[in-house]
C-alpha cells in the first residue's frame, strides 16, 4: 500500500506524464507488451569530486569522443518512442555539459520526468535558473551523511556539504523537486548516521533514496552482500513517506528494474541494464536501442524485475556479471564475454516492427 501511495505521488505531481503512463499501462495489461520506464543518460565523466566509491571510476576513456548533441536527441526520440516517461541526465557532472539545455529539450520535458544527478559543488542560482527554465522536474543530489565533515571526506571536496544544503534551498526555491541520494553502509546503519540523515531529509522536504553500496568501480573490492540486520534497516526505512529505492518506481512490482524497465547509456553510446552493471549490450551508434533492449530482456535475468539489487546483494550475479571486469582492460565488459544464457522462450520478448516490445508468451 505504502508503495502504491508512494507511486501515486509522480503523476499528481507530474501530470504532463500521465497520457504516456496511460499508453504503457494499456500496452502492458491489454497488449501484453513490454515498456521502458526510465533511462540514465551519462553525458560525460568529468566531475570535481574523487568520492572514495565512484561507480564511474573506470568507465572514463579520455580519447574517446562523447556523443554529440545531435546523436543523443536521435536516441531520446527513440526513447520517448518506447514509452520512457524519466529521463536522468547523469555523469560525472551533466552540468558541466555545455549543451545540457539542448539535451533536456530533446528528453522533451513536457512530456517526460527530466532529471539531473548532481554532486551539487557547481550549483548556483543560475544554474538553478537555467535548470528551472529548460524544464527540469527534478534535481537529485548526493549526500553521504548528515555530518558535514564526514561528507566532505567521503566527496574529497572541502566545503561540498554547504554546497548540497545551498543548491537544496535554491531548486527548491524555484519549485524544482529536490531528491537526496544516499549510500546505507553498516557504519552509518550502527553509528546512527542514516537515521539522522532520514530526519534531515524530513526537516527539508526533500525525498531520500536509500541505494545500497555496490561493489564497482572504485569500490571494486568490497565485498558483496548485504547483512540481514542492514537489509532489514532498509526495509524499516522504507516505511518513512519521504523515503525511497528505486524498485519503488516500477509499474507492477517492487524490486530491482535493471534492463526490464530501465536502462543506462554511457556518453559513449554504450547500454548498459543500470548505472553499476558495466555489461554492455550494444552501442546506439551501431544498432538501435530498441534492438539492443529487446536483446538485453531476452537474456537472464534481465527478463523480469528481481528481489533487491542484485549488485550489492546477490554473489552468485556478481560472479556471473561482474567479476570478469576485474581482468578486463577496457570497461564496460560486452555481453559476449560473459557468455550469458538467453531466457527461456516462454518469457522472451519479441519487438514489433514498430519498435513496440511485445511478450512472445502472451
Ligand atoms: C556516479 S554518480 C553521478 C552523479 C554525480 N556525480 C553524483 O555523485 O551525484 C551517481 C550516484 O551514484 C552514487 N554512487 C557512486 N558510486 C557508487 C557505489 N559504488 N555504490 C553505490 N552508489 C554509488 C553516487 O553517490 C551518486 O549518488
Ligand atoms: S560519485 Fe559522482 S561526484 Fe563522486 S567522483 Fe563519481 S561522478 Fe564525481
Ligand atoms: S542492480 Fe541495484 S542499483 Fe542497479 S537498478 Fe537494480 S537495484 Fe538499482
Amino acid at each position: 500500500m505504502g508503495r502504491i501511495l508512494k507511486h501515486l505521488k509522480y503523476p499528481v505531481r507530474y501530470p504532463g506524464i500521465i497520457p504516456r503512463a496511460a499508453e504503457n499501462y494499456f500496452r502492458m495489461m491489454v497488449l501484453g507488451q513490454k515498456r521502458l520506464r526510465a533511462v540514465e543518460f551519462a553525458v560525460n565523466y568529468v566531475c570535481q569530486c574523487q568520492c572514495a566509491h565512484c561507480s564511474v571510476e573506470f568507465l572514463g576513456q579520455k580519447r574517446r569522443p562523447l556523443l554529440d548533441t545531435a546523436q543523443i536527441s536521435r536516441v531520446l526520440d527513440e526513447l520517448h518512442d518506447m514509452g520512457v516517461m524519466n529521463v536522468n541526465f547523469t555523469g560525472g557532472e551533466a552540468i558541466l555539459r555545455p549543451d545540457l539545455r539542448e539535451l533536456v529539450r530533446a528528453a522533451r520535458p513536457r512530456s517526460t520526468v527530466v532529471s539531473v544527478a548532481t554532486a551539487a559543488t557547481m550549483v548556483d542560482a543560475k544554474i538553478a535558473d537555467d535548470l528551472r527554465d529548460w524544464g527540469v522536474r527534478i534535481v537529485t543530489i548526493s549526500l553521504d551523511s548528515a555530518d558535514a565533515e564526514t561528507h566532505d571526506r567521503s566527496r574529497r571536496h572541502p566545503g561540498s556539504y554547504d554546497k548540497v544544503m545551498n543548491a537544496t534551498r535554491l531548486f527548491q526555491e524555484r519549485g524544482i523537486d529536490v531528491f537526496w541520494c544516499t549510500i546505507l553502509t553498516d557504519e552509518n546503519a550502527i553509528n546512527g548516521d542514516m537515521l539522522r540523515l532520514v530526519d534531515r531529509a524530513e526537516e527539508w522536504g526533500v525525498t531520500l533514496t536509500i541505494n545500497f553500496s555496490c561493489p564497482v568501480g572504485a569500490w571494486h573490492e568490497q565485498p558483496v552482500g548485504v547483512a540481514p540486520e542492514l537489509k532489514v534497516l532498509h526495509r524499516e526505512l522504507m516505511q518513512r513517506e519521504h523515503v525511497r529505492w528505486e524498485g519503488h518506481s516500477n509499474y507492477h512490482k517492487e524490486g530491482c528494474p535493471a534492463g526490464i524497465e530501465k536502462l543506462y547509456i554511457s556518453p559513449y553510446g554504450e547500454v548498459m541494464p543500470c548505472p553499476f552493471i558495466h555489461v554492455t549490450f550494444g552501442n546506439v551508434l551501431q544498432r538501435p536501442v530498441t534492438d539492443i533492449w529487446k536483446e538485453m530482456t531476452g537474456t537472464e535475468p534481465f527478463h523480469e524485475v528481481q528481489e533487491g539489487c542484485p549488485v550489492a546483494e546477490n554473489p552468485t550475479f556478481f560472479v556471473q556479471y561482474l567479476s570478469p571486469l576485474k581482468t578486463a582492460e577496457v570497461h564496460p565488459v560486452s555481453i559476449e564475454q560473459i557468455g550469458a544464457k538467453p531466457t527461456p522462450i516462454s518469457a522472451t520478448t519479441a519487438l514489433c516492427a514498430d519498435g513496440v516490445a511485445e511478450s512472445a508468451s502472451a
